[in-house]
Parts: structure tokens; C-alpha cells; sequence
């Protein structure tokens, strides 16, 4: 049983990273974590070029992850979520896969997770549902490919704001946008994955799930 991770994060070793690799952990099974950000991986260009061959005609890494998409029996894919949609390396990953759709439906019936983080809490009135938003995008890919899709895991994360140096004082700072106006950096704090106890349990048990949905 091999089981492939990714995460979309370019931030090193971030939430999302850890969550996939806690989930990959979790799964008992031979594994592989794969940081998005390391490769060169172009959107599809929607051009069909791999229709009579299951390859995709760009030259880049893109073949290499979909040829291992193809031979592992589950995957766990993470994201976060620029202006509350998933990011452009994961996006780009998934649809990097469609070459393995034609014809034989290559990831049809494999069982598949999404982990997700995001700056804005899943209740926060006004403001976009990112987490919604993000875990969908992942959830809809295996969806329309036939995959068993168990679950996300939802991670609350960082807005950028926390570590710019101008958190405080900027006009456009995300911290009021979403916390209120009198929020500072020192009342919202840092988010990490360790410290959400639930969100952890749910990545085991996720991992579980995911073993025993392959079995
Ligand atoms: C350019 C940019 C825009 C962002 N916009 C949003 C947003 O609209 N909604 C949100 O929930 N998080 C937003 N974020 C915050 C990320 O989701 C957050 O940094 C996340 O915690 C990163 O996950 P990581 O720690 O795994 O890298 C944004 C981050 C960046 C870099």
C-alpha cells in the first residue's frame, strides 16, 4: 500500500506540511511527502495533447507527480488559501492529473483527503468561507474523478500580517479586517497545528480511515 502526500505550502516546514505529514503517519503505510514548491509544475494548458497517451505534453514535473498519483492507492492533498480559494500550486497539481483521467479513469476509486489551512475561522462573519472554499477545490477534483473521498482537515493558520513586520500599522492589515478593530498582534497570537488538539485528532484519525478505506 503506498500512500502519496502533497502540500502546496511554500512556506517551510508550515501547517500544511506537518498536517499531510501527520495524516501520511497516521496511515501505518509506506509513504511519500511531496513539497509542491520544490518542483516546477505549470497549470494545465488545456490543449488535450494527452488524450491518446495519459502524458501530459509540458515538459515539466508535472508527469513525475502524475505518474505517482497513478501508482499510489490514496492521496492526501494540502493547500492554503490566498484570497480564500486554494493556491495555485495545488490547483495546478490537480489538474496536472488529467492526463490520467482518459479512458481508463486511472484514480477512479482510490480514497483521497484534503488538509487545508487558513488565516480566516470557519464562523467569521463577513468574510469569505475559506476553509469551505479551499477543501472544496480538492474535494471536488476526486469527486469528478470517482476517487472515495474521507474528509479535510481544517487548520486554522496565519494571515500574513502576523509576521510582515507591519501587522500593527497597516491600513490594509487582514488582523482587523477579520478580528475586529481593536485587534493587535498580541491579542490574536500565532496559530500552529500542534496547539488544535481536535484538528490533530482528526488527521489521525483521517490517516486511519484512509488505511483502512484501502485495505
Ligand atoms: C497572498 C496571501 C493571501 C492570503 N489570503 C487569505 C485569505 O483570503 N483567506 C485566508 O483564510 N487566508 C489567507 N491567507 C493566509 C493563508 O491561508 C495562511 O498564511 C496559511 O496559514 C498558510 O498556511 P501554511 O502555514 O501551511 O503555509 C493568505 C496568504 C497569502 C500569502
Amino acid at each position: 500500500m503506498k500512500i502519496l502526500g502533497v502540500s502546496g505550502s511554500p512556506i517551510k516546514n508550515s501547517n500544511t506540511d506537518r498536517a499531510v505529514k501527520t495524516v501520511l503517519e497516521a496511515t501505518g503505510a509506506e509513504t511519500e511527502f511531496i513539497k509542491l514548491s520544490e518542483l516546477e509544475i505549470e497549470p494545465c494548458r488545456a490543449c488535450l495533447g494527452c488524450v491518446d497517451t495519459n502524458e501530459c505534453v509540458i515538459g515539466d514535473d508535472g508527469n513525475m507527480l502524475a505518474e505517482k498519483a497513478r501508482q499510489a492507492d490514496g492521496l492526501v492533498v494540502g493547500g492554503y488559501t490566498p484570497y480564500s480559494s486554494i493556491d495555485g500550486r495545488t490547483k495546478a497539481f490537480l489538474e496536472r492529473l488529467y492526463p490520467l483521467r482518459h479512458k481508463h479513469g486511472f484514480m477512479n476509486g482510490k480514497s483521497g483527503v484534503a488538509v487545508v489551512t487558513c488565516a480566516i475561522p470557519e464562523d467569521c462573519e463577513g468574510m469569505p468561507p475559506a476553509c469551505e472554499s479551499g477543501a472544496n477545490s480538492i474535494f471536488y477534483y476526486m469527486m469528478e474523478e470517482g476517487m472515495n473521498f474521507l474528509g479535510s482537515v481544517r487548520i486554522r493558520g496565519n494571515i500574513p500580517c502576523i509576521s510582515c513586520g507591519y501587522g500593527d500599522d497597516c491600513q490594509m492589515a487582514g488582523l482587523k479586517m477579520i478580528f475586529g478593530p481593536e485587534a493587535t498582534l498580541d491579542t490574536v497570537g500565532v496559530n500552529t497545528f500542534e496547539t488544535q488538539a481536535e484538528t490533530e485528532k482528526a488527521a489521525r484519525e483521517l490517516g486511519a480511515g484512509l488505511r483502512d478505506a484501502i485495505i
